[in-house]
């Protein structure tokens, strides 16, 4: 196979976001929008990928800081995309071969889509194939421009069209393969004259034509799949195109998803097969849910690892938190980001934790704090009970052994260790160690006073 390289033009600011973060980081379903064609120009073997960066290039850059077959270069001023994708040259100077063009605003492009694109290039060995799509409505877009015999002539932008080329509906997405000598030989002389005044990559396809060398355009026949994201309406639009993408995978491997239109799941979340999924969850970053899990409706996980046969009740907010198999959590907990339970605890309503560990068949059932917290197994939190963690400076952990029995309404001022198998008692606040095997109570002993609601009148 011949040798690909790819140019992925991401230096424009996207003034119509109307932002201040730069268009290509805003994410889609999960991800900056950048990932989704680096993604696809890796999978089709492009190498180097060649970002042409500009606006909030350091952020840009910084996202594939790690990646040793990315290469940005640096396009100062935006001058259009011509001018950016001669930005590459020097970068590319000795690369001979295919250099597939791609946008950073396209976030729907398949790999599957530019595979093609590239195999139809090579195929036929063209000097610039231009990867198109009819639209019912083409506003916007650069329109082809075709000859009588449907031969491509050029591309015209549509602010640069006339009436009768606004009615062309075959659309150009800004997606091309061109021989890479071609392309440098001749970016370099591509003018500015135009309603933009600025330097168009599209006037190649002229160029080509006009030296009578191979100029082909490729119709999709998917117009969703290369449509560009220029304003926060397009952005929602492309997300949920990507988010039924996912589900549908998901479905398709065995994943109930009750209401696929109000279900978020983000690119990279991996469900398996027989759990089930309730209307308007949110599960992204780096989740990985287990089988036979049930998530109920109106629950939020984030970056969240959860075994085989967990039920997550609903209204609760899971993050940063690591459930094994079988644990129950819910209606309306908070897991926040240290939280591991194992096998068989169970968490129940108004439950707030923090960097704990609950060990096998521990249960904290209702409306409880437990914040930087090793407790054993098989231990009972009775109702009200609170971690009290924090003395307005510092965090201070509590440690509570194997089969301890903690009753309602405790607190536990940490640094404090309870020994296994001690119980304390409905009440207590706890400041000193309780030994192993032990009771601790502290209360005031009640008094009750006869008649005293009498006397009172
Ligand atoms: C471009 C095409 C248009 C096509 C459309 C598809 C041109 C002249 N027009 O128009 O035919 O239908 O894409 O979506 O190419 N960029 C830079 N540097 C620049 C200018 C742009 O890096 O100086 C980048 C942008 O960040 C963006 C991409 O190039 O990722 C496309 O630029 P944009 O301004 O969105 O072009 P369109 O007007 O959409
Ligand atoms: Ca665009």
């Amino acid at each position: 196979m011949e040798n690909v390289a790819a140019v992925l033009l991401a230096a424009g600011k996207g003034t119509r976001m109307k932002s201040g973060l730069v268009k290509v980081l805003h994410p889609a379903a999960g991800r900056p929008m950048i990932d989704y064609p680096v993604t696809a120009a890796r999978v089709v073997g492009a190498k180097p990928v060649v970002l042409v960066v500009g606006h909030q290039a350091e952020a840009v850059q910084e996202r594939f800081r790690a990646a040793d077959d990315i290469r940005c270069v640096l396009q100062e001023e935006q001058l259009g995309t011509g001018h950016a994708v001669a930005c590459a040259r020097d970068v590319l100077a000795g690369f001979s071969g295919t250099v597939v063009i791609l946008c950073g605003d396209t976030p729907l492009l398949r790999a599957e889509t530019l595979k093609r694109l590239i195999d139809f290039h090579h195929a036929r060995t063209a000097t610039v194939t231009v990867l198109t799509a009819m639209m019912d409505d083409p506003y916007g877009y650069g329109r082809v421009v075709r000859d009588n015999s449907g031969k491509v002539l050029r591309i015209v932008e549509q602010k640069d069209a006339d009436p009768r080329e606004r009615d062309i509906r075959e659309i150009n997405s800004g997606i091309y393969c061109m021989d890479a000598a071609f392309l440098f030989d001749n970016i370099g002389n591509v003018g500015s004259d135009n309603a933009q005044q600025e330097f168009y990559l599209t006037d190649l396809v002229a160029v080509a034509a006009g030296k009578g060398l191979a100029c082909l355009a490729l119709c999709s026949d998917d117009a969703e799949e290369i449509m560009g994201v220029n304003d926060l309406s397009q952005l929602a639009e492309a997300s949920r195109c990507l988010r039924r993408r996912i589900n549908r995978e998901l479905m398709l491997s065995g994943v109930t998803i009750v209401d696929p239109d109000q279900t978020y799941i983000d690119q990279g979340v991996a469900i398996g097969a027989d759990s089930t999924v309730h209307p308007n969850c949110h599960i992204s970053g780096a989740t990985i849910i287990g089988s036979g899990c049930v998530i109920d409706s109106n629950v939020s996980i984030s970056d969240c690892r959860i075994a085989d046969n967990c039920h997550v009740k609903a209204g609760s907010v899971l993050e940063g938190s690591e459930l094994q198999e079988s644990v129950a959590v819910g209606p309306m907990a908070h897991l926040r980001p240290g939280t591991v339970l194992h096998a068989h605890v169970k968490i129940g309503n108004f439950v707030e934790t923090k960097k704990i560990v609950m060990g096998e068949g521990s249960k904290a059932s209702h409306l409880t704090y437990l914040g930087d917290a090793e407790i054993g197994r098989d231990v009972n939190i009775g109702c009200g009970t609170i971690t009290c963690n924090y003395d307005g400076k510092n965090k201070h952990r509590t440690v509570i052994g194997d089969r301890v029995f903690i009753g309602s309404d405790v607190q536990l001022v940490a640094p404090v260790t309870v020994g296994r198998n001690s119980l304390v008692a409905a009440g207590t606040t706890v400041t000193i160690d309780v030994p192993p095997d032990s009771l601790a109570i502290s209360r005031v002993p009640q008094v009750n006073k006869d008649g005293w609601r009498l006397k009172k009148k």
